[in-house]
């Protein structure tokens, strides 16, 4: 495992575990238990998951001892003001059953989320969360935010894999300093990533699959990557990632894949924009 120091000299695993999409308090619990005892320490939640309780059940059930863990959650558009995050704050504090956060989020640039920060920023500084972030800001919202707030994102947590590479959101985030992180590192399955043939070759010369590869390929450019799998096997190959090296020639043959557009996503379609003021 390597590490990632913050812009405000906390260390940050370049790899953790992502839990979207698992509603099944049973399945979440048993899929965070089984990751921590694969390895993982970086446990990546979220208020609208919905499962903020099953990942907290699970690090108690563990018995991994607090200060290993990094355990991130995200505040929901509904609280995406300054009153609302600190009472968001609480919530998913108390679902968690913890004392503090190593990270919160900012989950969309949405709502009032300069009041939200405000929040944010407060709380970090009480010492209640021990670094504070961004998610899904694209390089104007970003350059923007950063100009006028008082802490700068340690993190902005965006879309990035080899089918979107975002090269200008991450030149920008090395300008002010801020830790990307993708979220759906394997494009959630699509575009048949887990088979590509590129992919699959390279992996052959290490002994490895294109999953391995995918993640190998943006923890190499500087992303901290946290894949999702309710399988341990999984779980297991994606954590070994850490004994090779991807060649400048692989690294920039899969530079070739970016589309350059989520295939996920449209922050710019205003009905997206709409449905997520509902639950995501
Ligand atoms: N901030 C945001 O707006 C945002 C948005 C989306 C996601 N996220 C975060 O990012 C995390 C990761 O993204 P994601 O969950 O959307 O998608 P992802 O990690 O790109 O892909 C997950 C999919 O890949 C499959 N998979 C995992 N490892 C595999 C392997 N080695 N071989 C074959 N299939 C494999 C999983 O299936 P199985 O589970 O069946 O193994 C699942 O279908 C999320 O869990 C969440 O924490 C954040």
């Amino acid at each position: 495992m390597e590490y990632t120091i913050l812009n405000n000299g906390i260390k940050m695993p370049m790899e953790g575990f992502g839990v979207f999409q698992m509603r099944n308090p049973k399945e979440c619990e048993q899929a965070v238990l089984d990751a921590i005892s694969v390895g993982y320490r970086l446990i990546d939640t979220a208020a609208s998951y919905g499962n903020e309780e099953s990942v907290g059940a699970a690090i108690q059930k563990s018995g991994a001892c607090r200060e290993d863990l990094f355990v991130t959650t995200k505040l929901w558009v509904s609280d995406s003001s300054y009153e609302g995050a600190k009472r968001a704050f609480e919530n998913s504090l108390k679902k968690l059953g913890l004392q503090y956060l190593d990270l919160y989020l900012l989950h969309q640039p949405m709502g009032d989320y300069y009041g939200a920060w405000s929040a944010l920023e407060e709380l970090y500084k009480e010492g209640r969360i021990r670094a504070i972030g961004v998610c899904n800001f694209y390089p104007h919202v970003l350059a923007d935010f950063c100009e006028t707030v008082e802490v700068i994102p340690a993190v902005n947590q965006i879309e990035l894999h080899p089918f979107f590479q975002q090269p200008d959101a991450l030149a920008l985030m090395k300008e002010y300093e801020v830790q990307p992180e993708a979220w759906g590192p394997f494009a959630e399955g699509k575009n048949g990533i887990f088979t590509n043939p590129v992919l699959t070759q390279i992996g052959e010369k290490y002994g490895k699959s294109a999953a391995q590869v995918v993640l190998r390929w943006n923890v190499q450019r500087g992303v901290v990557v946290i894949p999702k799998s309710i399988h341990k096997a999984r779980m297991e190959q994606n954590f070994d990632i850490w004994n090779f090296n991807l060649t400048d020639e692989e690294m920039r043959a899969i530079a070739t894949f970016d589309i350059g557009h989520s295939e996920i996503v449209n922050h710019f379609d205003p009905n997206f924009v709409r449905a997520l003021h509902g639950r995501y």
